[in-house]
């Protein structure tokens, strides 16, 4: 299904000028595809996943322009790229490359970038193939800064040097949540291999989390992607977020890979990679240690898929939370395989809010490693994480379909299985095949299953009774 809708795209674009009308079936194609509440069925989500994986241009194809630093744009060129020229220009040749450093005009990349990346982008942006690049060996400061679509497809941005976050809160005033945004991009990829720094220990340090005389207001996400579609993110070093590191909201069909996110196990809420109302996600062959859940994935997201992480220190693999405030909630179609988790505060988690109604359902965790890990595995409909109580009410989330399988290693806690599930809506559903988790310290590892619904396969230790 994404190629033939890659296909599609590439037809429209090929028979430039664009008309509206092939735009319009082009996304409805899409989204009548992708719909998370349709509920798209396991066979469609195979298909797309095969297809996912293959079809999303691989980092490969898309370095070939990435040569001759020394080949830029000067002004004369710069000035004849008006669009339909540029659209001309053939795919792989180094003048696709726009490079910041052109665009300083004598400013000073230590200061503030946002002039020059927004005049590199607003070029790179109508190229076709054409390379967005912040060349290594520097730090640019950058204050928050959105890079909108659409453009061209197949953009490349390309990080190879460091891009710091300002620190300075006023500069954040316009929008508080957000610093590198990317959105309305369709086909591209960001990689390069350099560093994103949100430059978080300020923020942090302001956190209701750490400091209880704090307002609790959220921070900014370092690198957020809202509305893309067809896109990559690769080797890329994310640290020190002022809040979450990546967060992929109303996106579709997204690879992301090789990434390192690094920043302290005791920096608030600093998730890795949160996904949020997105649809064919796969995360792989990535490694996240931080102060918050290494993946979160919530409501209106279906088909997310993540292999090969390495987690710890941090929260772990969470779905939810869901149904916070009352809130109607989807997640489906998860799948996790082959995970580490080392020192983090849970393992697997599942975390819904009393009074929340929708579901979490159709989910697999298989293969996976825990090395003293808190809680392994944990289903928490009781999840509160507010100052004051929150009373008991009788809607809740429906969790059920859920797996484990394969699952081994310690426990740093005595109960290394938890199901807290609602009295109203037990879970349903819930298998645990071949379990082997036992506690750190030696003592034999006990499950805690309230109001749960489950089977057993294979040697399953501990168990629920
Ligand atoms: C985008 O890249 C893919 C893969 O390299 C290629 O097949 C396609 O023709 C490109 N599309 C455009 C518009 O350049
Ligand atoms: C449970 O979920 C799995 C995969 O997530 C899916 O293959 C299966 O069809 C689901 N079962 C039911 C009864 O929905
Ligand atoms: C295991 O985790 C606990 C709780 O996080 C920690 O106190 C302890 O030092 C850890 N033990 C090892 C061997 O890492």
């Amino acid at each position: 299904m994404w190629l033939k809708t890659l296909l599609l795209s590439v037809l429209v674009i090929a028979s430039y000028p664009l008309s509206s009308s092939c735009f319009r079936i082009h996304a409805e194609d899409r989204d009548a595809l992708d719909h998370p509440v349709l509920g798209t069925s396991l066979r469609k989500y195979k298909d797309s996943h095969h297809l996912k994986t293959n079809g999303v241009p691989s980092s490969r194809m898309m370095m070939k322009t990435h040569e001759d630093q020394d080949n830029r744009y000067d002004s004369s060129v710069r000035s004849s790229l008006l669009p339909s020229h540029a659209l001309l220009i053939h795919a792989s040749t180094s003048r696709n490359v726009v490079n910041v450093n052109d665009y300083l005009n004598g400013r000073d990349g230590e200061v503030d970038m946002n002039e020059a990346f927004n005049e590199a982008w607003e070029l790179a942006c109508k190229l076709e193939g054409g390379v967005f690049e912040v060349p290594s060996g520097q730090i640019y400061r950058v204050k928050p800064i959105t890079f909108s679509g659409p453009c061209t497809p197949n953009l490349t941005i390309r990080i190879l040097g460091q891009i710091r976050a300002s620190v300075d809160a006023s500069d954040y005033k316009d929008d508080p949540r957000e610093w590198l945004v990317f959105q309305n991009l369709d086909s591209f990829t960001v990689d390069g291999g350099g560093i994103i720094n949100g430059n978080g220990q300020k923020w942090w340090k302001k956190s209701c989390k750490i400091d209880k005389t704090q307002p609790c207001k959220g921070a900014p996400t370092a690198l957020t992607f809202n509305d893309c579609k067809n896109f990559m993110v690769s080797n890329l070093n994310l640290k020190n977020a002022q809040q979450m590191h990546v967060r992929i909201q109303r996106c579709k069909n997204v690879q992301v890979k090789n990434l390192q996110v690094i920043a302290p196990g005791n920096s608030p809420n600093t998730d890795g990679i949160h996904v949020t109302g997105s649809q064919n996600i796969l995360i792989s062959d990535s490694v996240i240690r931080t102060g918050d859940d290494c993946i979160s994935i919530v409501s209106g997201s279906s088909h997310v898929e993540a292999t090969n992480i390495v987690c710890g220190p941090g929260h772990g693999i969470s779905i939810g939370s869901l149904g916070k405030d009352n809130g109607k909630d989807y997640v489906s179609d998860v799948f996790v395989h082959g995970a580490k988790l080392s020192g983090t505060t849970n393992g697997l988690r599942i975390k819904t809010w009393q009074g929340g109604s929708g579901y979490a359902k159709n989910i697999i965790f298989e293969d996976i490693a825990m090395n003293n890990v808190t809680n392994p595995i944990i289903i928490d409909q009781n999840y509160c994480d507010k100052e004051g109580p929150c009373p008991k009410q009788k809607s809740a989330v429906q969790v059920s379909n859920v797996t484990y399988r394969d699952i081994k290693g310690t426990s740093a806690s005595k109960v290394a299985m938890k199901f807290d599930c609602s009295k109203t809506h037990p879970c349903e559903g819930i298998v645990l095949q071949d379990i082997d988790l036992r506690s750190q310290s030696g003592e034999v590892a006990k499950a805690s299953c309230l109001n749960v619904r489950f089977q057993n396969k294979g040697q399953v230790s501990p168990s629920c009774p």
